[in-house]
C-alpha cells in the first residue's frame, strides 16, 4: 500500500560512511521534494567509534527502530586506532569477539532476516579502468551488467567456531530452507529482468560438502519451478578469472554467503571500482541498502571519497519501497536518480579522484551537489516535455 510518509533509518556508521551518507541523504530529500514523496528520515550512531565511547554498538533502542523502519540506509562500519580495528566484547548473539559494527551489518542481516544480499554489477557509459595506475577503457559499458545474489543469513557467517586440538573450526552452514528462498529469489530476478533469463549458481561444490547441498537445490528448485530459466553452474576460482575475462556471459548469479562476498568485490572492478558498486540487503518485510566498500579509514574526514555508491544504494532503496508498496512515484524517482548518477558519469566533469585521477579530482560533497543538480534538471526536462 502507498504510504504517506516512508521512515528511513539511517546508519552512517564510520569512517567515509557519514560522508558518503550525507550525500546520498541529501539526494534523497531532494528526490522527495521533486515527487512530492514524504521522508522521515532518522540518522542513528552507531559503529566501532561508537563503541569505542559508549562500549555498546549503539543507543538502547536502535534495532528496534531498524526493525519498525520502512528501509535502512548503513554507510559502513569498521573502525580503526593506530591501524587496528575495533572489536568489541565476546556477547551475545557472537561467541567470539566482533569487529564493532556487526550489530549494524551482521546483526541487521540475520535478525531482520534479509536473506538476500542484492549486489548489481552494472558499468556505466563514460567509466573507465585503473590498470598499472592508469586509466582506459578496457570492459564496455553493457556487457557488463549481471547482479550477484549472494546468500545472506548463514554459510560462514554463523558467528561459531570452536577450539580444536591445534586449531580452531568454524563451521559452514547450509540449510534448505534458507537456500530455496535465495535461489527461488535469484529465479524470479531473472524472469523480471528478461535479459538472458539465466542464472548461475558459484560455489566450491567440487570440494565442500556443504556447497554441494546448496548446488542440488539450486538445480531442484531450478528444473522443477523454473522452466524458462536456463540453469548455469561455476566453481569460484575459475568464476573469478571469467567474470573479470567475459562479464558479458553473466545475467543472475546466486553464491552461497562468502562466495557471494568476494565475487561482488571482485566483480566490482568491472564496473569501475568500489566507488560504484552499491547492494541490497533485502527480506520479505524489511530491506537494508548500502556501498559495498569499507569505512576506508585513510580517506575519511577529507571529503574525498566516492559518494557514487552510496548513492546508487538509495536508488536501490526507492526502487525496492517502490515494489514492495506498488508506489509509482518511488520507481519513477528511483529510475531518475539512476540516470542522474548515469548522466554525471558520462558528462565526467564532477568525479572523484578514484575515477579521475587526483589532479581533476572533485570533492565527495561535489559530486553529491552534482547528482542533485541533474536531477532537478531531468525532472525538469521530463515535466516540460
Ligand atoms: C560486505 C562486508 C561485510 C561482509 C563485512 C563488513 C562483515 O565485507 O558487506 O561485503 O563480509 O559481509
Ligand atoms: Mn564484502
Amino acid at each position: 500500500m502507498v504510504k504517506s510518509a516512508y521512515n528511513i533509518v539511517v546508519l552512517p556508521g564510520d569512517g567515509i560512511g557519514p560522508e558518503v551518507i550525507e550525500c546520498a541523504v541529501n539526494v534523497l530529500k531532494t528526490t522527495g521534494r521533486l515527487f512530492n514523496i514524504a521522508f522521515h528520515i532518522e540518522s542513528i550512531p552507531c559503529g566501532g567509534h561508537y563503541y569505542l565511547q559508549y562500549e555498546k554498538e549503539w543507543p538502547d533502542g536502535s534495532f528496534e527502530k531498524c526493525q519498525a523502519a520502512d528501509a535502512i540506509l548503513l554507510g559502513a562500519v569498521g573502525h580503526e586506532v593506530d591501524g587496528r580495528p575495533v572489536f568489541t566484547k565476546p556477547g551475545k548473539p557472537y561467541p567470539e569477539p566482533q569487529l564493532a559494527g556487526f550489530a549494524q551489518v551482521i546483526g541487521n542481516r540475520q535478525k531482520l532476516d534479509l536473506y538476500a544480499n542484492v549486489r548489481p554489477i552494472k558499468l556505466y557509459p563514460g567509466v573507465r579502468h585503473k590498470i598499472h595506475g592508469e586509466f582506459m577503457q578496457v570492459w564496455q559499458p553493457g556487457k557488463v551488467d549481471y547482479v550477484v545474489v549472494r546468500e545472506n543469513t548463514e554459510d560462514a557467517y554463523t558467528g561459531e567456531s570452536q577450539t580444536i586440538a591445534d586449531g580452531r573450526i568454524t563451521p559452514i552452514r547450509i540449510t534448505r530452507r534458507a537456500t530455496e528462498r535465495v535461489v527461488r529469489f535469484a529465479f524470479h530476478l531473472a524472469r523480471r529482468r528478461g535479459k538472458q533469463k539465466k542464472v548461475t549458481c558459484v560455489d566450491k561444490s567440487n570440494i565442500i560438502g556443504a556447497h554441494r547441498y546448496f548446488r542440488e537445490i539450486f538445480r531442484r528448485i531450478g528444473e522443477s519451478e523454473f522452466p524458462d530459466i536456463e540453469l548455469d553452474y561455476a566453481y569460484v576460482d575459475a568464476f573469478c578469472q571469467w567474470q573479470i575475462r567475459n562479464p558479458e556471459w553473466y545475467d543472475v548469479v546466486v553464491a552461497p554467503n562468502l562466495v557471494g562476498d568476494i565475487i561482488s568485490d571482485n566483480g566490482a572492478t568491472t564496473q569501475g571500482g568500489l566507488g560504484l558498486a552499491a547492494g541490497g540487503n533485502i527480506g520479505d518485510e524489511h530491506a537494508m541498502f548500502e556501498p559495498i566498500h569499507g569505512s576506508a579509514p585513510k580517506h575519511a574526514g577529507k571529503d574525498e571519497a566516492n559518494p557514487l555508491a552510496a548513492i546508487l544504494a538509495m536508488h536501490m532503496m526507492l526502487d525496492w519501497l517502490g515494489a514492495q508498496h506498488e508506489d509509482e512515484r518511488l520507481q519513477r524517482a528511483a529510475q531518475m536518480v539512476e540516470a542522474a548518477v548515469a548522466a554525471v558519469l558520462e558528462e565526467g566533469e564532477t568525479l572523484t579522484y578514484d575515477l579521475v585521477g587526483p589532479e581533476r579530482a572533485a570533492k565527495c560533497s561535489d559530486v553529491g551537489r552534482a547528482v542533485e543538480t541533474k536531477l532537478r534538471h531531468l525532472v525538469e526536462r521530463s515535466a516540460g516535455s
